[in-house]
């Protein structure tokens, strides 16, 4: 059986979180796709040329443990605006959200460019403070590194660019279920989005 569940939305609106919790009350495969762009970024600051290191990324390249840094996460959205780095990413997405058995996917244009023929596609989204707040409590709150206002700046700037590039821009499909978890808790968030995946799977 195929059966893709694609979750797109901005930075820190609660994606990672609900795709895990998706792919394991389902049982199926779940692919970071942020992290193939964090790879890219970190690749490229250590001095490589952007598409040349889209297309030779490892599983070694992924497993780095410095992608998760805010500053992993601007290269990330600096490399993603180019459309050669895109179309050498796309092939392998593809194939991981069309195998047999199903698979779940989040990121940026899962929905709208990658796999448009998704059974789901849920598009996660929270007001920039509150995604901006939770971002600056995972980095330590009071004892983060940056100050909270620093944090909402690069929120906002990560949404200007995701949002305002030619290429896969983010934007939910027109065929998008919204989940807006600006008031929600996680687990709120998960079980809406495990109740509809349940009931687009009839299960
Ligand atoms: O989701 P995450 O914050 O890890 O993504 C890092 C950056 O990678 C995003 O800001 C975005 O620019 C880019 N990205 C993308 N398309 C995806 C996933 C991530 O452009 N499917």
């Amino acid at each position: 059986m195929i059966f893709t569940v694609a979750i797109d939305g901005p930075a820190a609106a609660g994606k990672g979180t609900i795709s895990r919790a998706v792919a394991a009350a389902f049982g199926l495969p779940h692919l970071d796709t942020g992290l193939l762009y964090r790879a890219v970024g970190a690749l490229v600051a250590e001095g490589a040329e952007p598409a040349a290191a889209a297309r030779a990324l490892t599983p070694a390249n992924l497993a780095r443990d410095d992608l998760r840094s805010a500053a992993a996460g601007q290269a990330a959205s600096r490399v993603a605006a180019i459309p050669e780095v895109r179309a050498a990413l796309l092939e392998f997405q593809r194939r991981f959200a069309r195998a047999e058995g199903g698979a779940v996917l989040d990121g940026r244009d899962i929905g709208t460019v990658i796999c448009p023929e998704a059974e789901v596609k849920l598009y996660v989204t929270a007001s920039p403070e509150v995604r901006a707040r939770r971002r600056w409590l995972e980095l330590g709150g009071d004892a983060a590194p940056l100050p909270f206002d620093r944090v909402l700046a690069e929120v906002r700037e990560r949404d200007a660019r995701d949002m305002g590039r030619a290429d896969a821009p983010l934007r939910p499909a027109a065929d998008a279920v919204i989940l807006d978890t600006t008031e929600l808790t996680a687990e709120e968030a998960v079980a809406r989005a495990v109740a509809l995946v349940a009931e687009r799977r009839g299960c």
